[in-house]
């Protein structure tokens, strides 16, 4: 706990959240995204895809399972090459230009991969090596990280004795240590507790308002989008089927009123469910 903690308002300011060096030479997108396809083999997986992420922007990427989010998420960060369109980051080809483009990006994967053989410390103090993170600053923001998630006192802990959502926390930790211009993060809160996930929403909202920080993040929890995304972006069979504030989708799905998950089900083709419960119910 840090000091003047109440059980669940969080005090986000206290986790090393910025300057960040760069921001004040920051103009256009942080991520654009131009018409970009993508199969696996046969698997139609995303096809002319096109969004963007502004500085201090927070975008939710929502779809149905096996919509092409994690697809696009593996483009944006260079672990998968697209084989139509183009993916810049602050103005970088991830392609042509993918070290100084990765350098801009920290990324959470659906199911992140850990040197578990490493303790937390061991493996955060590795992440700040490959991203060369100042030696003189890395251990207090590292135990600054830790405490606010609360891994203090699990550091020297090998990893592969963490829960899932102990290794999510150290996930998400090594994403944020080298000050990314953009975060990309896969159904990050996914394995967290309600109090660790709080603060991961406060800690994005703070990046996002207080550094200029853009977040693109999937989840399949509606309420989560709709209570810290700037815009959401809905893919559907690997197509964006609509994007904009959750006001505009409103509009445009002809729900006045409605709340994210009548929108959501209404854009991709799932609105009446009444069959599929009724059958799933036999
Ligand atoms: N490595 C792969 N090889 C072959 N097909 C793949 C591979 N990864 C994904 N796909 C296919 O690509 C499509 C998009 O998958 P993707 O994982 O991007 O969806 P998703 O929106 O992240 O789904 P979920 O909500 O379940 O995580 C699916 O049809 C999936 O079967
Ligand atoms: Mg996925």
């Amino acid at each position: 706990m840090w000091p003047g903690d109440s059980v669940l308002g969080r005090n986000v300011g206290k986790l090393p959240t910025g300057p960040t060096p760069g921001m004040a030479s920051e103009g256009g997108a942080v991520l654009s995204v131009d018409q970009v396809s993508k199969s696996y083999g046969t698997t139609r997986a995303l096809s002319d895809v096109r969004f963007s992420v502004g500085p201090g922007e927070i975008v939710g990427l929502l779809g149905p399972n096996g919509a092409g989010k994690s697809t696009a998420m593996k483009l944006i960060v260079g672990l998968l090459r697209p084989d139509a369109g183009e993916i810049r980051l602050r103005g970088r080809n991830v392609v042509t230009d993918g070290v100084e483009a990765k350098r801009t990006v920290g990324y959470v994967p659906e199911s992140p991969a850990l040197y578990e053989f490493l303790t937390a410390a061991e493996y955060l103090d590795f992440i700040s090596d490959l991203y060369g993170v100042d030696p003189a600053t890395r251990g207090s923001r590292i135990s600054e990280f830790l405490r606010g998630l609360e891994l203090s006192g699990h550091e020297d802990s090998l990893i592969s004795a963490y829960s899932q959502g102990m290794k999510q926390k150290v996930a998400l930790i090594a994403a944020l240590l080298h000050h990314p211009r953009l975060l990309v993060l896969d159904e990050p809160l996914n394995a967290l507790d309600p109090r660790a996930a709080r603060v991961v929403k406060d800690l994005l909202r703070d990046l996002a308002s207080r550094d200029g920080v853009g977040v693109l993040f999937s989840t399949h929890v509606l309420e989560i989008a709709e209570a810290i995304c700037d815009r959401v972006v809905i893919l559907s069979h690997g197509r964006i089927v609509a994007q904009g504030t959750i006001a505009e989708l409103r509009r445009q799905a002809g729900l006045a009123g409605s709340g994210l998950e009548a929108i959501f089900l209404a854009l991709t083709g799932t609105g009446d469910l009444t069959d599929v419960v009724g059958a799933l119910r036999r």
